[in-house]
């Protein structure tokens, strides 16, 4: 597999691009097939041997993937290959394949794309637990944001936007501070020609700040606390400066405020309910549309350095991610049927409704055409784990991609004849059965294999009916699975229904 690679601890032009062996799962562990990797400050001081965690030489960095798994190691349970996630591998992530903890990967949350699933956890998650938990933000409140356009800076102006705040974004550029602005931000101080303190006294009429989201350190962290408010809540968050500050300690005794930690990894792993409940309330507002990441670029996986080199030297805005490998989404999903665009034959027609006395008159009727399905991936994964048949042509995208023709993985044909039991009932509406069981299919043929995505419908004939005991009356409807687009059908076979 393709793999950036750190050999020696140094600056991102150090880093080669290498074909290495795949990665091997322990019992604990998946394997992800990684799709974007986002790009993160602690990507560059890991490559620097500065970061808290040190991997041995050699590895890969990348610390926040979204994928596909791969395989998963015989403890796991809760995922399963096929599953698209999204996972903090600490690093690794620069790569074809990565190897991460399971406790570590989470299922990606449905119509998010492998772009945001890579840059979202990091950022989003750690400015919601500074603001959230340790600042404890309130409406109304008034919250500096220092280094407001970096990764985890905007995510903070976003989010005490919606928690309520006035925002104060504070960056090195004016072209920072717009995307801020487009943000949200309310107030924008550029630091790098503005005097901090008089602007904040001018900002807040001089009753100071109530919250300072603190990612950058250096000089600007003392200038910012003198203009804390009473009972202000600091937060320390990161260093890019490289400058750890050292405050006097009269400083939180004159304000009677906090200086706060914010250490979000060690959050998630000592306290994950409260943890996994932030996710939560962060994906609903990214559903609803109230925040959004900015994406800066998209780099490839031989661009990563340069990624990393973009960070350093301070000219990314919001996310910088690398795209490792292309995946099916990149084809337009295809359309739904608006009412306009259907042709006669594809609208729906209503199901026949036949009195259960009367069946036998009908013998030779054919039936209508229900509407279109989609058989997503989705679907099939899920068939293939009840089902417990894995194989690669129905779950692995990638291979399929290269290796199918269309670049598709395929239905399980089971999945396409279960189907027909669903599409019986839109066909016909038996009055006075208590009871209609589909227990057979009769001479099943499977001229066309469904690929995932395509749309299938389905149409009948009414070709036999029996007498049973009981009662009883055996049913026998030819049923025709058609694919779009397709001349050959799907599926061809006699559904048997019992009908009491
Ligand atoms: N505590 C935690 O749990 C936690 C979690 C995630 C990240 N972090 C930390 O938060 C910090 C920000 O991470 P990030 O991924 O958001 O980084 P980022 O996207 O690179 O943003 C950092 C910002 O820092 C500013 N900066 C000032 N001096 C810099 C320098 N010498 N080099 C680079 N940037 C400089 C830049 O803005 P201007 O040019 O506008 O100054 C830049 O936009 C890092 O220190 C990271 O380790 C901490």
């Amino acid at each position: 597999m393709k793999a950036v690679v750190c050999r020696a601890f140094g600056l991102p032009e150090t880093l080669l691009i290498e074909e290495n062996s795949p990665p091997i799962a322990k019992p604990d562990e998946v394997i992800i097939n990684v799709f974007a990797c986002g790009v993160n400050f602690p990507d560059l001081l890991i490559i620097q041997n500065k970061y808290q965690f040190k991997p041995g030489l050699p590895f890969s960095p990348g610390g926040e993937v979204s994928g596909v798994i791969e395989a998963v190691g015989k403890k796991v349970k809760h995922l399963k290959t096929g599953d698209r996630v999204v996972a903090l591998c600490g690093w690794g992530g620069f790569a074809e394949q990565v190897v991460v903890k399971a406790n570590r990967v989470f299922p990606m949350a449905q119509g998010m794309d492998f772009i945001n699933g890579a840059c979202t956890l990091y950022t989003y998650g750690t400015s919601y637990h500074a603001l959230k938990d340790r600042a404890q933000l309130k409406s109304g409140e008034t919250l500096l944001v220092l280094g407001a356009a970096g990764g985890v800076g905007l995510a903070a102006v976003e989010l005490g936007k919606v928690m309520g705040a006035t925002v104060i974004a504070a960056a090195s550029s004016k072209e920072k501070l717009n995307t801020c602005k487009e943000k949200g931000a309310d107030h924008l101080v550029n630091y790098s020609e503005e005097d901090l303190r008089a602007r904040l006294k001018e900002i807040t009429q001089e009753k100071g700040v109530d919250v300072i989201y603190d990612a950058v350190g250096g000089k600007l962290a003392e200038q910012a606390l003198r203009s804390i408010a009473w009972k202000g809540r600091y937060l320390v968050v990161g260093f890019t400066t490289g400058e750890i500050p050292q405050f006097p300690a009269n400083l939180p005794l004159l304000k009677g405020c906090s200086i706060m930690g914010v250490f979000w990894g060690s959050f998630a792993e000592r306290e994950p309910q409260q943890s996994l409940q932030n996710l939560g309330e962060l994906l609903s507002w990214m559903k609803s549309g109230k925040i959004k990441q900015h994406i800066h670029k998209v780099y490839s996986l031989e661009e990563a350095p340069q990624a990393l080199e973009d960070l350093m030297n301070r000219k990314v805005i919001g996310k910088a991610v690398v795209k490792v490998r292309t995946w099916a989404e990149d084809v337009p999903a295809p359309k739904v049927d608006s009412v306009k665009e259907r042709t006669a034959d594809q609208i729906i027609a209503k199901p026949l409704k036949v009195k259960l006395a009367d069946i036998k008159k009908y013998v030779g009727q054919s039936l209508a055409v229900t509407d279109w399905f989609l058989v997503t991936q989705e679907i099939i994964n899920e068939f293939a784990h009840a089902t417990q048949d894995n194989q690669w042509i129905h779950v692995d995208v990638e291979r399929a991609r290269i290796q199918m023709p269309g670049g598709k993985t395929i239905a399980h044909g089971y999945l396409t004849m279960s189907l027909a039991a669903k599409f019986f009932y839109e066909l016909i509406e038996i009055e006075g059965a208590t009871t209609a069981i589909n227990y057979g299919l009769n001479k099943a043929r499977f001229p066309v294999a469904v690929k995932s995505d395509s749309r299938i419908r389905m149409t009948g004939k009414i070709v036999n009916v029996e007498d049973m005991p009981n009662n009883g009356i055996k049913l026998f409807v030819e049923c025709t699975i058609q694919i779009e687009g397709e001349e050959k059908p799907a599926y061809v076979g006699e559904l048997l229904t019992a009908l009491y």
